[in-house]
């Protein structure tokens, strides 16, 4: 097992009936902004409910983050925030909406350069404003970690931040809520948790047999109650463990003392920048293909989840590791999600090229558990997805 060091702060408070905690959870003394998306929150009861909690605080509210939510959009909120000498973030939706507070959260102290330099170049966060967030769709984990992603339409780029600074103070879940979820939607969430673990699973074995089983948890929970959850939303009992699942995937603890692999997820990113296709989608899209370039590398714990996951059989290492593969996309197509990139656009030409080339320009040469995944190969990736 690798070093390494374990730190999360999060307060989880769980199920039903708890949004009126909100109300000691906020000190009263502090001036809040509510975030949230597109209005969902509207219809499923959970904005009367949190206006109610917090009557006694002084809560203005900014509306209208868009799913892969906008850098342009995330700005306006800072600039209110400046204005109004907000002292409190609450996020209450998607995990949209909870990393553009994220990013709102710290790019409120950036003084003298453009707060995109979070995103291009890293600058580094050194203030953030406190934030909470109540959740209403189960898939990023973004509620209980401290990362983000932020999209800039005017360049189609889509990036990524994180500081322990922009950890949510709590987070409470709300598998009722998601009980409004379209199952489209549902479906992403359970793509994008299981991708999530594959991130931090599919490597190389690492001596770390506890955080495999973690892993291996998680899928197998996400396999069992994912399918119930995506069929009918209003089970309570598969939304709530489809949530805690969805949330444990992405906290950090199967990611301790163990190699990961994100390039699934980078990939993915250039494929919403570029064509606007769900999250979890691109990442249905790049895992399966991913995982057959990088045969040599992973098999071993291809097959190892194939055995444990799965239940599937073979002569040889490879053999498994190939039907772990397949089995991977019949999931994801038993959820109705496609996994090739030309059923979403017809206008993938070309993506392959240009994605490697994005990548050879931000330096990410070397990619993987093991840092062997250049742009050539990222070109041939993205072109067996086609
Ligand atoms: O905007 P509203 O009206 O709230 O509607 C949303 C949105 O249209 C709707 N929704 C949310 N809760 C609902 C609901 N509709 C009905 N009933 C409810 N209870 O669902 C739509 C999608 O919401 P969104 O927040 O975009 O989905 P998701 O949670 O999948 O978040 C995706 C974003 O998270 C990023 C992705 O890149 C993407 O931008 N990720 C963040 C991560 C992190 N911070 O750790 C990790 C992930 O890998 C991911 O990259
Ligand atoms: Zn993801």
């Amino acid at each position: 097992m690798n070093n390494f060091e374990f730190y999360n702060p999060v307060k989880i408070i769980f199920g039903k009936d708890q949004l009126e905690k909100l109300a000691t959870l906020i000190p009263v003394n502090k001036k809040v902004l509510m975030l949230y998306g597109g209005g969902s929150i509207f219809k499923n009861n959970v904005h009367a409910s949190i206006k109610k909690a917090l009557q006694n605080h002084t809560v203005l509210e900014f509306g209208g983050i868009e799913p892969n939510p906008h850098y342009e959009t995330a700005i306006k909120a800072v600039d209110l925030i400046k204005k109004e000498n907000i002292e409190f973030l609450l996020a209450v939706g998607g995990g949209s909406v909870i990393d553009a507070t994220k990013f709102i959260a710290a790019a409120a102290f950036v003084e003298d350069k453009e707060p995109w330099e979070i995103l291009n170049n890293h600058l580094p966060i050194k203030k953030a404003l406190p934030l909470g967030t109540v959740l209403t769709l189960p898939a990023t984990g973004s509620e209980m970690n401290s990362g983000g992603v932020i999209t800039r339409i005017a360049t189609h780029e889509k990036r990524a931040f994180g500081s322990p600074l922009v950890f949510p103070q709590f987070s409470v879940l709300m598998p009722e809520a998601a009980g409004t979820l379209p199952k489209r939607q549902v479906a992403n969430g359970v793509v994008d948790a299981f991708v999530h673990v594959m991130e931090q699973y599919i490597t190389f074995p690492a001596g770390a047999p506890l955080q495999d089983r973690f892993a291996e948890a998680v899928l197998h929970t996400l396999v069992e109650e994912g399918p119930k959850a995506f069929a009918n939303p209003a089970d309570y009992s598969a939304m709530s463990n489809l949530m805690w699942s969805a949330t444990m995937a992405l906290n950090g603890v199967i990611a301790c003392g163990v190699p990961q692999d994100w390039t699934t997820h980078m990939i993915g990113h250039e494929l919403t920048a570029f064509f606007g296709i769900d999250h979890a989608r691109t990442l249905a899209i790049i895992a399966p293909p991913l995982y057959r370039h990088c045969l040599n590398d992973k098999q071993e714990k291809l097959a190892q989840y194939g055995e444990r996951i799965w239940g599937v059989t073979g002569n040889t290492v490879q053999e498994k590791a190939l039907a772990a593969i397949e089995k991977t996309e019949q999931f994801f197509h038993s959820l109705e999600i496609k996994t090739r990139l030309s059923e979403y656009t017809p206008k993938y030409e070309g993506t392959a090229e240009k994605i490697a080339e994005r990548f050879t320009e931000r330096g990410w040469v070397g990619m993987g558990e093991r840092q062997s995944i250049k742009p050539t190969d990222v070109e041939k990736i993205v072109k067996a997805s086609y």
